[in-house]
């Protein structure tokens, strides 16, 4: 409860004590752990949920991630990249069911150049003035970040993964580094992005000292948003064998993250959803206040699979934010209609 409290009082705390608190096996303090952090989360946004249309615009990608099902390795993968058009017509459905943010995520494609980026972003720009704009299309050049945010992004997502840079290096081929992911996630800061980091929870070779870098990491970065999800193998990757990660060890993260920055955004991810039924909703319970729907057409959903069993946790229509505004209120939270900014970004559309 010590561990807690200093949490929860200082918003800092030392590597030791973060270890501690990972590693405690005491329920009870786990209990006090989530529900502090609930707390903290219902002071900053109340019981708002905010919800982001998220659209898999490619499933293509240059890059061979040991633990991905998109890496460029993997022969067995139907790949496919939604056009302009396609995106643009999903936005419009999702708008009229209440989406106030898109999410457009995507393997790094390089037929997705940067001028395809940038006139798919300009054309949502001038038809949703009162939406926000994400990007989660990897590590690109500053000059194109640059551009995407002069086309009118406004947030960037990109998980560093993980801070320990050996451990960055056995989830990556030799090619990739962890110097450049953080050198690319300094640059969408200084450009203005709302940035988001983050990292999978029980990725191979992942030790409880990595997971403190990472918290020790986020904690001096201060991201706007913090992706976290359990690490699921998929069969045609190098790590097909790899035990999952844990919800339990997923959802201590969440709370601990909500307490080191209490006006993060934090999703309750699409991986903690495939893992148990009702995984989003402990993720809520335990601190999380956002959600990222899937408004994908139904033949990309299937085909993003970065890992097997995915619940893409699709949305095709009204009933289906209708049934969410359910099953959120009966669970006590609200479906918040809105951009869904971070409280201490005073941004307004452009
Ligand atoms: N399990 C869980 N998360 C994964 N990601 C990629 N592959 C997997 C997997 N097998 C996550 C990574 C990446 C994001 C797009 O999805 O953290 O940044
Ligand atoms: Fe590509 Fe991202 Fe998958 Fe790596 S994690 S292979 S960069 S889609």
């Amino acid at each position: 409860m010590e561990l807690v409290d200093q949490l929860s009082r200082h918003q800092t705390i030392d590597a030791e004590a973060l270890r501690a608190l990972l590693l405690c096996q005491d329920t009870s303090v786990v209990s006090y752990l989530h529900a502090e952090a609930r707390r903290v989360a219902d002071q900053a946004y109340g019981r708002k949920v905010f919800v982001r249309g998220l659209l898999e615009v490619s499933n293509h990608c240059r890059n061979n991630c040991y633990y991905c099902g998109l890496r460029r390795d993997n022969r067995e993968l139907r790949r496919y990249r939604l056009t302009t058009d396609t995106i643009v017509d999903c936005c419009k459905k999702a708008y009229t069911w209440g989406f106030r943010t898109f999410v457009l995520q995507g393997g790094e494609d390089p037929q997705q150049d940067d001028d395809w980026v940038v006139e798919t972003v300009t054309r949502l720009r001038q038809l949703f003035p009162d939406c926000a704009i994400t990007l989660s299309l990897g590590e690109k050049s500053r000059e194109s970040y640059k551009r995407f945010r002069e086309a009118g992004a406004d947030r960037y997502l990109l998980r560093h993964e993980t801070y320990n840079a050996s451990h960055y290096q056995q989830l990556h081929p030799r090619e990739m580094s962890q110097h450049h992911r953080l050198q690319c996630l300094g640059w969408l800061r200084e450009l203005g992005f709302q940035t988001g980091c983050g990292m999978m929870v029980g990725s191979p070779g992942q030790t409880v000292d990595h997971l403190v870098e990472d918290l020790l990491y986020i904690h001096a970065s201060r991201p706007a948003m913090v992706g976290m999800g359990p690490f699921l193998p998929h069969h045609a990757t190098p790590f097909a064998h790899e035990p999952a990660g844990s919800v339990e060890l997923t959802l201590r993260l969440i709370s601990i993250v909500r307490l080191l920055l209490p006006e993060v955004l934090l999703p309750a991810t699409t991986a903690l959803g495939s893992l148990i039924p009702g995984g989003r909703l402990l993720g809520l319970k335990a601190g999380a206040n956002v959600l990222m729907p899937n408004v994908s057409p139904s033949g990309a959903r299937e085909a993003y699979a970065l890992y097997d069993h995915k619940d893409a946790g699709a949305m095709t229509g009204p009933a289906d934010w209708a049934a969410l505004e359910k099953t959120l209120d009966e669970a006590g939270f609200e479906l918040a209609v809105g951009r869904g900014d971070n409280l201490l970004y005073n941004t307004c559309p452009p």
